[in-house]
């Protein structure tokens, strides 16, 4: 965190709009930043950093020490998208993204899965009231740590093996978050898990879950569902649920599902959390550089200014934060949900638009 500014209402921010369509919407959330900064009196600092697969394939860098050390001296980081066909996959993502996450310890990657009112959802008859929860995604462990290997790699006797790692520290202090923001909101908590199957790490999460509950969070409603089985009621019931805590990779998957009952991967926020501070949180997008559409005009930005609601939530901006997703709502139930050819707007058009709305 930044120690050298004593204006407590002044935020130095790292940006990074990384590859494909994550600096154009990257752009918009900095357009809505700005009104929102001059209308609530803080203000910002921020350094835009270049990197992602340009960066790597003219320099071989991916993150270098010392932008690690400068992002770290920020109050948050913002992220546009990284990874690029261009580049073998893994080097980006392990590179860069879960790098930034296990270094700077953001071990809750939290994703709200909200329908807004008049956004377009392929669920038919789904309704806002019923689609209104959080997922908490266990964002250091798991299969994620890169434990495994290869041997004979090329040949017919090739064997690889990807394990997946599990600490009770790491899940006991991830389920603690999911438990206290269930405390904050309607009581109920879901541990999503294979614990049918995984027994080895099912077993520490529900062993872990119910401890950590029956002993701190009695009033909190515990519920328990397996992964296959949430993708169903993801959509077909997603109000079972409020706070959902889950693994690295199932939470990775479920909220993609997630983002497509909310309207689109264009429109779902995430903040990879470091709860104590001690290293800056980083928020950005669900989606990725969306290769298939760069350059079109097409991205929706509401994703990444949701985003960026969500860090102004971080920083205890909470007023400017309610006034931008407040705006991207407006918004949305102007421009028929998300951009596209056949929608109302472009990526441009829309951040104008929140921008104008959260201005006043
Ligand atoms: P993707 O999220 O980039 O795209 C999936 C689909 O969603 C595409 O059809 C895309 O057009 C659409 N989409 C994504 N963002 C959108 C937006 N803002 N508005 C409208 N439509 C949008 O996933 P992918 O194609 O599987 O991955 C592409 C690259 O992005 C890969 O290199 C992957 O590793 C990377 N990735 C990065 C992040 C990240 O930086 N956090 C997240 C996911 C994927
Ligand atoms: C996400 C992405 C990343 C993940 C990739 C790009 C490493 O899919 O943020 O959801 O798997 O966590
Ligand atoms: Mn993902």
């Amino acid at each position: 965190m930044s120690t050298t500014d004593t204006d407590a209402r002044h935020y130095d921010l790292a940006v990074m709009g990384g590859d494909g369509v994550g600096p154009e919407v990257t752009e918009q959330a900095l357009k809505v930043l700005d009104v929102v900064a001059e209308r609530y009196g803080f203000s910002t600092s921020r350094t835009s950093y270049d990197l992602g697969g340009r960066r790597y394939l003219e320099t071989g860098e991916v993150l270098p020490d010392s932008v690690m050390e400068e992002f770290d001296q920020t109050d948050a980081i913002l992220l546009g998208a990284i990874g690029t066909p261009d580049v073998p996959p893994g080097v980006l993502e392990r590179g860069l993204l879960l790098k930034l996450r296990f270094a700077f310890d953001q071990y809750v990657n939290l994703r709200p899965v909200k329908l807004l009112p008049g956004v377009p959802t392929p669920v038919a008859g789904l309704t806002p009231e019923r689609c209104d929860m959080v997922v908490v995604r266990e964002n250091t462990e798991g299969m994620y740590v890169g434990a495994g290997g290869t041997v004979y790699e090329g040949t017919a006797s090739e064997v690889a093996t990807q394990e997946s790692l599990n600490t009770r520290f790491g899940v006991e202090r991830v389920i603690r978050d999911a438990f206290e923001r269930a405390t904050r909101r309607g009581n109920h908590l879901t541990l999503v898990h294979k614990t049918n199957v995984l027994t080895h790490a099912g077993g520490l999460w529900m062993r872990t879950f119910t401890e950590v509950g029956e002993a701190d969070y009695p009033q909190v409603e515990r519920d328990y569902v397996h992964v296959d089985a949430m993708c169903l009621y993801l959509v077909n019931s997603p109000e079972r649920f409020d706070v959902v805590v889950t693994d690295n990779l199932f939470g990775d998957i479920i909220t993609d599902l997630g983002a497509a009952v909310q309207g689109g991967l264009g429109l779902a926020a995430s903040g990879n959390l470091n709860p104590s501070g001690e290293h800056p949180s980083m928020f950005e997008p669900v989606h990725g550089s969306a290769p298939d559409i760069t350059g079109k005009g097409w991205a929706n930005p509401v994703a990444a200014v949701l985003s960026l609601a969500m860090c102004l939530d971080h920083l205890r901006e909470g007023e400017a934060a309610a006034t931008v997703e407040a705006a991207a709502a407006q918004a949305l139930t102007e421009m028929e949900g998300m951009a596209g050819p056949e929608m109302g707007g472009s990526t441009a058009e829309i951040g104008d638009r929140i921008a104008a709305t959260a201005a006043g």
